[in-house]
């Protein structure tokens, strides 16, 4: 099914050129993709750096799996954005036990999980709350087990309903 929120192939040579102009200008320091194929970040890399990707990822939404250890392996931020699943919030009685067991929310443990995924990862939890601001800031001193890891590794497939 399309979504406007997954990528869509094409060249993103124009507006890639016109942004590495601006930057050996000097009026662009760093150049980050959004929303972009693996073929496209290739594509990208050719014409400038890139220092980051932001792309649709959360618990249950992986299809960027092989991508982020790929960017990972080369120094490249990547930055997932619905994190805490946007307009349709994560929801499931595996990650609810987890949280319960860890004393936190489900949203923290969704977040704490993204951090622990890969080294590259940058979060950008959208909140309109002081008090969800302040779990998701606590999220980085929330450590999962290993075993915790894994039951969450294990929702992907069956996200929403498990
Ligand atoms: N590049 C792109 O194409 C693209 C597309 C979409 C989004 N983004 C960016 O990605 C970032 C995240 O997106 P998003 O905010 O839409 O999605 P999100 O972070 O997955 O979800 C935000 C939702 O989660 C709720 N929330 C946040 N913290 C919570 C907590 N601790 N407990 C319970 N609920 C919590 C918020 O409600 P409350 O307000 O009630 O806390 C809000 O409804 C934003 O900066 C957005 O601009 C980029």
């Amino acid at each position: 099914m399309f979504s406007i929120h997954e990528p869509a192939e094409g060249s993103i040579e124009a507006p890639l050129t016109a942004l590495a102009e601006l930057q050996r200008q000097g009026l662009v320091r760093h150049i980050g993709l959004s929303n972009v194929t693996p073929a496209q970040i290739e594509e990208g890399r050719r014409i400038a750096p890139i220092v980051c990707v932001q792309n649709l990822y959360n618990l249950a939404h992986r299809a960027d799996d092989a991508l982020i250890d790929a960017l990972a392996r080369d120094g490249v931020a990547y930055v997932p954005f619905f994190p805490l699943g946007g307009f349709h919030p994560l929801q499931s009685a595996t990650l609810s036990e987890v949280a319960a067991g860890l004393g936190a929310s489900p949203m923290q443990v969704a977040l704490a999980w993204l951090l622990r995924r890969a080294p590259n990862i940058l979060l950008i939890p959208g909140t309109s709350s002081v008090a969800h601001l302040r779990e998701n800031l606590a999220v980085a001193e929330l450590n999962l087990s290993d075993e915790a890891a894994t039951t969450l590794d294990g929702l992907a497939a069956g996200a929403g309903s498990a």
